[in-house]
């Protein structure tokens, strides 16, 4: 994977002294499971790397994470067990797992542990603490642990400032893991000083979800273009009929200023080639997977059907867009892509941004880069920069200040 550099403003783990050293690693192994199996690891994946790197250095390593939103320690179905198994799978090491994250399990555990050892620690969220930002928590975190550093690598998770995020850093010295900092380059550089011209391509369910980043591409991409669910809030503001689609009607408000932005930006004539609707939907009469696809025009969505994904036309639009742009942030899938006849429009997108492995392209969201993860059979590695975060890569793309990472020593 190629990263655009823009320069961590944080202490990296590279240029810590952690030779030798127990250290409490913070990852974001919040996975998706089905019927208590894993069914997407990337999140796993990902952070093996900066374990990896760790274990070089002849540390021992604490690992603690959150999965879920569990009630307490009783909601064991969230428990963090099958991921250190799979963990342990794709280091091929062992990893001791203890079902706590603080007390005499945890001393016992990592001070038996080997130099070069792994040990995964139980969910965070058992406790309340840890969304409380409880300095105690944080203290009895560092402390059991036996950690002389905290390296944070938790991308997905650094826009909450949770004890594990936030208060565990008045405890250990603090620094950023490999994951992190690549992500923080890659997002931050292609935001700021992005090869041009800059593409970004919008999807997803909810506009609501994503203004501050339609915002600030308005200012800083050469086009966007808009798809997935939130196009239909778009075109029922234009006027359109979109039949049983899902829209949006309390952002009518939003999307007169995310106009008036663009009108400013490129004037009013040429506001529809910058900020560009689907010409065309692909609509089903019922929302599952035995709809079938049928393209219209977006002027002819019958009563009653739902438009589930960009058209033909608007397709051909999006991969001639990804044609003549040299940077390209997707940010939201353009469809449903849970059901394959409607997932036509992220595949195209996903194929055209492969088969242009010279442009610089950054995917985040958490249902984009499933998306992509699950299509490429090259695991993300066909594309520039994958994230692994959700909520954190659309607050980072926004331009807003993440507590996981502020937190972290200065460089
Ligand atoms: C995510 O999946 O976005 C992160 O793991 C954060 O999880 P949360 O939204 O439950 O805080």
């Amino acid at each position: 994977m190629k990263t655009v550099g823009k320069k961590f403003p944080k202490r990296v783990m590279r240029k810590a002294s952690l030779q030798g050293k127990t250290v409490l690693l913070r990852a974001d192994y919040n996975v998706p499971f089905e019927n208590g199996v894993i069914t997407d690891d990337y999140r796993i994946r990902a952070s093996v790397p900066t374990v990896q790197k760790l274990l070089e250095y002849g540390c021992k390593v604490v690992i603690i994470s959150h999965r879920g939103r569990p009630k307490g320690p009783e909601s064991t179905e969230f428990s963090l067990e099958p991921i250190a198994l799979r963990l342990s799978e794709l280091l091929g090491q062992s990893v001791r797992f203890v079902d706590d994250c603080v007390g005499p399990k945890v001393r016992m555990a990592v001070k038996r542990a080997p130099a070069h050892g792994v040990v995964v620690l139980e969910n965070l969220r058992f406790y309340a603490e840890e969304k409380a930002n409880d300095p105690e928590f944080a203290a009895r975190l560092a402390k059991d642990s036996g950690a002389s550093y905290f390296v944070q690598d938790g991308f997905g998770v650094v826009h909450r400032a949770h004890a594990s995020t936030s208060a565990i850093t008045m405890y250990l010295p603090s620094v950023a893991g490999l994951l992190l900092e690549r992500e923080y380059q890659a997002i931050t550089g292609a935001m700021s000083h992005p090869k041009r011209p800059l593409l970004a391509l919008m999807g997803g369910a909810k506009v609501s979800d994503k203004i501050p980043i339609i915002k600030r591409l308005i200012r800083v991409a050469d086009q966007i273009i808009i798809g997935g669910a939130m196009a239909n809030t778009f075109l029922a503001h234009r006027g359109h009929n979109v039949g049983a689609s899902k829209v949006e009607p309390d952002q009518t408000a939003v999307i007169d200023d995310i106009y008036d932005l663009v009108h400013k930006k490129v004037g009013a004539e040429m506001a529809d080639n910058f900020l560009v609707l689907p010409t065309d939907v692909a609509v089903g009469a019922h929302v599952d997977e035995t709809a079938r696809r049928r393209t219209v025009p977006v002027t002819q969505i019958p009563e009653g059907n739902y438009a589930l994904d960009i058209g033909d036309a608007s397709i051909e639009r999006v991969v001639a867009a990804i044609d003549r742009s040299q940077t390209i942030i997707w940010n939201g899938t353009l469809g449903m892509t849970e059901f394959p006849h409607f997932a036509h429009g992220s595949a195209r997108a996903a194929l055209a941004l492969a088969e242009h492995p010279e442009k610089e392209s950054i995917i985040g969201g958490g249902d984009t880069a499933g998306f992509v993860i699950q299509w490429d059979s090259r695991h993300g590695e066909s594309f520039s920069h994958v994230s692994t975060g959700g909520g954190a890569s659309l607050e980072l793309m926004a331009g807003q200040k993440l507590p996981g990472i502020e937190a972290l020593l200065d460089a």
